[in-house]
């Protein structure tokens, strides 16, 4: 696709069609993730794979508004190893590292066809509990991947109504020139 046509057409996606994710598409997003930029090069990402569905089930369990979850092929949750970054201006930079090469899986998962749906509603706890992460790793986000079903289901429809999600502000209301 056109770099445009990536950023476009990337929407959150939460319904799924049962469509097994090839493994070269899960390398070649991961793959996007590794080349990301990050504080001092430190690379303090970690990304676990998760296509078991009982996991996946254990998962969804740990968000309220996130049980949609349930349903979808592979969860990829993204976290960041604190020791490895940096923090200037009170910035905890392990969380940007993360979000950042996060991004690159996701506009990546688009280029390719794949849905994904960027997801900050957990308790890291629970979410630590299920995979077994260490104490010292944070849990930065969560994104499913897979094949975009042809009709949105309920829960899909609910949340682009409610976060009116393709609505954005105007460039005027968010950039100034030179000074505030
Ligand atoms: C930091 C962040 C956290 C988000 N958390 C959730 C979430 O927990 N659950 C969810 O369904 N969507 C979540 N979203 C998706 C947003 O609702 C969505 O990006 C926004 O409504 C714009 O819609 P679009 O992604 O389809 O363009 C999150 C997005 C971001 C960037």
């Amino acid at each position: 696709m056109e770099f445009t046509d990536v950023i476009e057409s990337r929407t959150s996606t939460r319904t799924y069609r049962g469509k097994e994710v090839e493994d070269d598409k899960i390398e070649y997003v991961l793959e996007c993730a590794r080349l990301a930029p990050s504080w001092a090069n430190r690379q303090c990402w970690r990304f676990i794979v998760v296509r078991d569905k009982e996991k996946i089930k254990a998962l969804s369990k740990t968000s309220i508004v996130n049980r949609w979850l349930r349903k979808v092929p592979i969860i990829i949750v993204a976290c960041g190893d604190p020791t490895s970054s940096g923090v200037n201006n009170n910035i905890d930079y392990f969380a940007v590292d993360v979000a950042i090469a996060m991004e690159h899986i996701i506009l990546a998962a688009t280029d390719i066809g794949l849905g994904s749906c960027w997801i900050a509603a957990f308790d890291e706890k629970k979410v630590k509990e299920v995979l077994e992460i260490p104490n010292r790793i944070r849990v930065v986000a969560l994104t499913p991947l897979g094949y975009p079903a042809q009709k949105s289901g309920m829960s899909d429809k609910t949340i682009k109504l409610f976060a009116r999600s393709k609505k954005r502000k105007n460039l005027n209301e968010i950039v100034r020139y030179e000074k505030w």
